[in-house]
């Protein structure tokens, strides 16, 4: 095993997405059996010690890979020298809370964690925003990290890539191994587009192999997209299991790289690539290789995906402009 730990911090680890992500990154989901991972975990105070008896219970799995936990509310402290951050801890929307409302109380918590990140966290840092509205909570952090590249914050759309890939092997019969190139594009809200006219089944096209363009307009892409509510609707509480698993997934090929083959979608700053507006955190098509990604590009856009594109772009728009307005960008 590798002597020094990576410095991997979680916010709102006392969360239910925390009850998950904490046990499945100390046991070397992430990066593997051989690399020591220190866990650095944020929470409220009121939330400290919930967040104790989560440590108790790390402690008691007596993980080999586990070489040690720092909790605590201050974000300049927990996020000291850390090479990862995942921003999961956001402030759910409430009973009478307009998006507006939303917004501002999330603003909040994301300005004050990019200022912390700015200042204390290691040079190769990188930042995962998992926490809604994920694509502009990355937008309000990188804003406000001016010293930290703009390309090491992405934000979580790896769940409906994910989720997309499960209702595709579903329809055809296929094996989830066997389903490559999916997209998400947008916003990490039911505006996205889940795109699988570019997607592989077995090598071949997955539009072409299902073809039923009334399933995927009419079935697929809503299914993908109000996946959240439906799970919301069923559980009573937000998906957290397959969300802590996608979050893992999303950061483990950002570290170690995409397959070859095969790409992920990440929301991450447009370079303006397929004519999205520039500066927007928007999910991409990624390959990834040595911490870095970039935009699959050359895909061809046929006026039934342009215009899903546009509709998720307005959306990340409006948002972009109402944090403007709250003054966190
Ligand atoms: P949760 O309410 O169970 O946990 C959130 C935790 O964050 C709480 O423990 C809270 O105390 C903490 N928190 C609040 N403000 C904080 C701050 N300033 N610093 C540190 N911690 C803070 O929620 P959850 O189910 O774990 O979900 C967390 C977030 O992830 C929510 O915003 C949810 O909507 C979002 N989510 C995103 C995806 C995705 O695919 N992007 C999927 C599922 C859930
Ligand atoms: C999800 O996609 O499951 C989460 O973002 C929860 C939500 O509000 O949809």
């Amino acid at each position: 095993m590798s002597t020094t730990p990576v410095k991997v911090a979680v916010t709102g680890a006392a969360g239910q997405i925390g009850y998950s992500l904490l046990f499945r990154l100390a046991s070397g989901s992430l990066l593997g059996p051989d690399t020591p991972i220190q866990l650095q975990l944020l929470e409220i105070t009121p939330a400290l010690k919930a967040l104790e008896g989560v440590v108790m219970e790390l402690d008691d799995c007596a993980f080999p890979t586990l070489a040690g936990v720092e909790i605590g509310d201050d974000a300049e402290k927990i996020f000291d020298g850390v090479n990862l951050a995942l921003l999961v801890g956001a402030r759910p929307r409430g009973p009478g809370m307009e998006r507006g409302d939303l917004l501002s109380a999330n603003g909040a918590i994301f300005t004050a964690q990019g200022q912390a990140l700015n200042k204390v966290a290691a040079d190769d840092v990188r930042i995962g925003v998992t926490g809604n509205p994920a694509n502009t909570n990355a937008l309000i952090a990188m804003s406000n990290a001016p010293d930290i590249p703009a390309e090491r914050f992405s934000a979580l759309t790896r769940l409906d890539h994910n989720r997309a890939i499960s209702q595709l092997a579903a329809k055809t019969g296929s094996a989830v191994s066997d389903i490559k190139k999916v997209t998400i594009w947008g916003n990490h809200s039911a505006t996205q587009y889940p795109d699988i006219f570019h997607a592989e089944i077995a090598g071949k096209n997955a539009a072409e192999t299902v073809g039923d363009q009334a399933w995927i307009e009419n079935d697929f892409i809503p299914t993908v997209a109000k996946r959240g509510a439906a799970i919301i609707e069923a559980r009573g509480s937000s998906s957290a299991a397959s969300a802590a698993s996608a979050t893992i997934d999303a950061a483990r090929d950002w570290l170690h790289g995409t397959p070859e083959g095969d790409w992920a979608s990440m929301a991450v700053r447009s370079d303006g690539s397929y004519d999205v507006p520039e500066g927007l955190i928007y999910s991409f098509p990624v390959t990834t290789k040595n911490g870095d990604w970039e935009i699959v590009q050359g895909l061809e856009i046929d006026e039934f995906s342009r215009g899903k594109m546009d509709a998720t772009a307005a959306e990340l728009i409006e948002e972009r402009d109402a944090v403007k307005e709250l003054g966190l960008i």
